[in-house]
């Protein structure tokens, strides 16, 4: 193989350019020419490709986002669109394509395996609902981010005897909330995967109230089944509890941000073995983290399940939430 593609697709994560670095750098040890195609799937269909040399990889392991831009492209998921992306990558003397992003990302470069481009995946995604990896590019370094906010939020909810509601990314997964608030001191965690009441929100907080706290936090996941600002009016008219309430909204705070040292690792280790997946010959895998090892998972698996949060994560919230 001479000519290897990549590009970083769907929600941007942290660590995503230390994945782009590893990659190009891995190719070039095997005098293999490494193309960034810009802005994903849009990026391919519009033929939006430069060559990334060493150099052009240089001073961006630190840096949170994504060099190579990132787009979610509809036209993509089209048999037209991925007609024209084959044509594209043919045109261009492409023969693979290594897929950094989230299960979206991934179910793209299946589409380009069916039409006959080896593909590699690299799973990257905040979210950690990705299926056959421990973690995934970006979940560290955004659960610190949301840490630092909740620790930020708690100072000030003491001082003033207040319950604050702090809505966390995650789509439809309840894991950033559930570790935030297990690693942050939460009296209570919302997620989709355990949905609760408001009353039962309501009562947490009273009874955290009763016990003396001087404070209170619940952390909501953004897929919870009802809205964040709609929890807050309720526990708001809800009389019985004796803390004032405030939402606060992280939001894309949680994207950005230089990657944590496990990020710079897990995205450095990956891209390295993306890579070298791809020159030996294997097709249509992501590389996982499995244990302190790196593996290979078929994409149809990863691409038709949904990594889940073990039970045992939320007895431990429900056991620290006292
Ligand atoms: P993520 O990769 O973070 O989960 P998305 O779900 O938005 O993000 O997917 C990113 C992009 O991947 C989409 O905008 C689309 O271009 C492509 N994609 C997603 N699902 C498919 C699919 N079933 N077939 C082809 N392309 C897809
Ligand atoms: O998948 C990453 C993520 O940040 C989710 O947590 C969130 O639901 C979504 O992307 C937000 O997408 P956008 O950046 O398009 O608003």
């Amino acid at each position: 193989m001479k000519r290897i593609a990549v590009m970083t697709s769907g929600g941007d994560a942290p660590g995503m350019n230390a994945a782009i670095r590893a990659v190009v750098r891995t190719g070039l040890q095997h005098n293999v020419e490494v193309i960034g195609i810009r802005a994903a799937y849009s990026g391919l269909l519009a033929g939006d490709f430069e060559l990334l040399t060493s150099r052009a990889v240089s001073g961006i392991l630190q840096r949170g986002g994504t060099i190579l831009q990132t787009a979610r492209n509809e036209e993509f998921k089209t048999p037209a669109g991925q007609k024209r992306a084959l044509r594209r990558i043919n045109e261009n003397g492409i023969e693979g394509v290594i897929v950094v992003g989230g299960d979206g990302s991934l179910r793209g470069a299946m589409a380009l395996q069916k039409m006959g481009i080896p593909v590699i995946g690299v799973p990257a995604s905040i979210d950690n609902d990705i299926w056959g990896t421990n973690t995934s590019i970006g979940v560290d370094t955004a659960l610190n981010t949301i840490l630092d906010s909740l620790d930020r939020l708690r100072d000030t909810a003491t001082s003033h005897n207040r319950a604050f509601l702090i809505e966390v990314m995650g789509r439809n997964c309840g894991y950033l909330a559930l570790m935030s608030g297990i690693l942050g001191g939460a009296e209570i965690v919302i997620t989709p995967e355990q949905p609760i009441s408001m009353d039962d929100v309501a009562q947490a907080l009273d009874d955290a109230y009763v016990r003396g706290k001087s404070h209170a936090i619940a952390v909501m996941a953004e897929g919870a089944p009802y809205k964040a600002t709609e929890l807050a009016d309720y526990l708001n008219d809800h009389k019985t509890h004796g803390f004032d309430i405030r939402l606060t909204i992280l939001g894309h705070i949680q994207r950005g941000g230089s990657p944590t040292a496990f990020d710079r690792l897990l995205a450095t280790r990956l891209g390295v073995a993306a890579m070298e997946a791809m020159l030996r010959g294997e097709n249509g895998v992501m590389i996982g983290l499995e244990g302190r090892e790196m593996i290979t998972v078929p994409l149809s698996e990863v691409t038709t399940k949904t990594r889940e949060i073990g039970e045992s994560w939320f007895r431990l919230a429900h056991i620290l939430s006292r």
